[in-house]
């Protein structure tokens, strides 16, 4: 079976590195990702307290399995000034409604290091894995999130109620179709 760094390409923005998640990157995530400010508007499937194990599990038994399936791709995001340092994680999936999400270690906030990441993986979307839509749901709580759909020329399409770590909370579902974005790009 070919490893997913093999398959899933390495993706480059002006400050960063998005290099596809593996094994080695087990120890950065549990320690960056167990946090409330990352976690509490993420899907309630994620556990809560996080397990001392959970990084390991997530990445050895969901994540890797499903880059080699080709259902989800992950990528982590390094800072081009230092790129051994682990700062988040951004995600594709073939998930009916929910395609892409993303955290940031809180340090590394604020700089739209998150905006540029997200436009490297829906560029991803659309021109390599030649996706039709890009669709997210996001709690509407979460502002900064909400945002970054905003400036990449997201709309809202639905509104609805989820579970988050967080709680259930009233969610919007953001959409964008490959015809907007390459419109956008022309721009
Ligand atoms: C979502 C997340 C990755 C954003 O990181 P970030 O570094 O703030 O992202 P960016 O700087 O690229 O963009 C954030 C935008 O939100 C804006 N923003 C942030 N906090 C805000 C607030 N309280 N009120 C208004 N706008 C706010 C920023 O100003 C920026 O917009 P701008 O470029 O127009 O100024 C980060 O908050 C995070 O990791 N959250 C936890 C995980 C999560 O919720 N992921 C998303 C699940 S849907």
């Amino acid at each position: 079976m070919p490893s997913p760094t093999l398959v899933i390409p390495m993706l480059e923005t002006p400050q960063l590195l998005l290099r596809p998640v593996g094994l080695s990157d087990v120890e950065a995530i549990q320690a960056k990702f167990a946090r409330w400010d990352v976690v509490q508007y993420l899907n309630a499937a994620v556990p809560w307290p996080y397990p001392a194990d959970g990084a390991l599990t997530f990445v050895r038994d969901v994540a890797l399995p499903a880059m080699r399936k080709g259902k989800t791709w992950h990528w982590s995001i390094r800072p081009k000034v230092e790129p051994d340092q682990l700062i988040g994680v951004i995600s594709l999936t073939d998930d009916q409604d929910d395609n892409r999400g993303f955290w940031l270690d809180p340090d590394w906030r604020g700089k739209g290091l998150a905006t540029e990441a997200a436009d490297a993986v829906t560029n991803f979307w659309f021109e390599t894995l030649e996706r039709p839509v890009l669709r997210v749901s996001k709690a509407v709580a979460n502002i900064p999130s909400r945002r970054i759909s905003e400036k990449t020329g997201m709309r809202v399409i639905d509104y609805h109620e989820r579970d988050y770590v967080g709680g259930r909370m009233p969610a919007e579902l953001w959409e964008i179709t490959r015809d907007e974005w390459r419109l956008r790009k022309l721009r």
